[in-house]
């Protein structure tokens, strides 16, 4: 596959001036966010740098191997196969690329639409390399129009193991075999927002670092630690061993109504959900404490695996200080 993806190289290298001139800087707020400062705002922060100049190679060729990481990104069979085992993951958009570095993740290189450059002229790009061209061949590379005119290949981090994350969180949501990266990124998202610390993965769930689940998830995959529990699902055990309630989320009629959970319930909660379309597998019910319900209206049977983690995670934590 590695050599599936790498082809010749020509280039002809420039330098262009940083853009800090044009824009104004960027500082760090209360909440780690990057916005724009005022006159005088010198604050610096993770993946933002000094004024310097900024080396950029322009890219005629679609083979040329130096933007190898960023062939096919629709083929997402062979991405998903290709990009853990190489340890690096594609980020695209100006704003997810900013939320990677900010979370310490290292670049690899940056492809961007040669009028873009100046977007990301500020970073702190490390060694990293900065490639540019033509939006028709940005095309012929990745396989679609990257209207964003911005993408980034970043190194993995090791992920932590399910016990360090049990360790420290409070409440998490554990998913089986959510395997649609739309709705992962959706999930992450919501936990991000909603209170919750972590999310478990049983093994077949997708990869919450496709490009996919990480632009859906506006980068929050970033912000909230997740690992893989496994053996699946005898690892719930783990869970609960830990000192939480693992509440299986279904639609079944008979389930406990998620508003009349008990208080000892409550304060130590792993929110398990499935997948679309088949739900919850038998052994991942028969491994938690309890059914749980999202009572519903009007005959709808079921909620999208996302939609139903956010209304969960609002209910669990709607008493938290905010
Ligand atoms: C689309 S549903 C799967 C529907 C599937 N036919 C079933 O019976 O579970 C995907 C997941 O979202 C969660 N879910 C959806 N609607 C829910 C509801 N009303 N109450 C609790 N969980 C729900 C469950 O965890 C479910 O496994």
């Amino acid at each position: 596959m590695a050599g599936a993806m790498a082809c010749r190289g020509t280039q002809a290298d420039v330098t262009i001036r940083d853009a800090r001139s044009a824009r104004r800087p960027i500082r760090a707020t209360a909440s780690g966010e990057v916005g724009t400062a005022g006159a005088g705002g010198r604050g610096v922060v993770r993946g933002v740098r000094q004024n310097r100049p900024v080396p950029v190679h322009q890219i005629t060729d679609p083979d040329d191997d130096r933007i190898a990481d960023y062939r096919a990104l629709t083929d997402v069979e062979l991405r998903t196969r290709w990009e853990p085992p190489h340890g690096l993951f594609i980020a695209e958009g100006e704003l997810v690329l900013r939320r990677a570095l900010r979370a310490g993740y290292p670049a690899r290189s940056y492809l961007v639409d040669a009028k873009r450059v100046e977007q990301i002229a500020d970073l702190d790009n490390g060694d990293a390399p900065v490639y540019a061209a033509t939006p028709d061949v940005l095309r012929q590379v990745t396989g679609f129009h990257v209207h964003r005119g911005v993408l980034a290949s970043f190194r993995r981090r090791p992920q932590p193991t399910a016990a360090d994350v049990l360790a420290t969180a409070r409440r998490v949501v554990i998913l089986e075999d959510v395997n649609n990266h739309t709705n992962l990124g959706s999930i992450f998202r919501a936990v991000a927002g909603l209170g919750v610390d972590a999310v478990l993965l049983s093994p077949t769930c997708a990869d919450p670092l496709y490009r996919r689940s990480v632009r859906v998830s506006m980068g929050e995959v970033f912000a909230v630690p997740y690992a893989t529990l496994g053996p699946w699902p005898d690892a719930l055990a783990e869970v609960r061993a830990a000192g939480f309630s693992v509440l299986a989320l279904t639609p079944a009629p008979d389930a406990v109504p998620i508003q009349h959970l008990e208080p000892d319930q409550r304060a130590r909660a792993a929110l398990l959900l499935g997948a679309e379309g088949a739900g919850l597998t038998r052994e991942a019910m028969d491994g938690s404490d309890v059914r749980v319900v999202i009572p519903m209206r009007r005959g709808v049977d079921s909620l999208n695996v996302a939609a139903a983690t956010a209304v969960a995670c609002w209910e669990l934590g709607r008493d938290d200080p905010l």
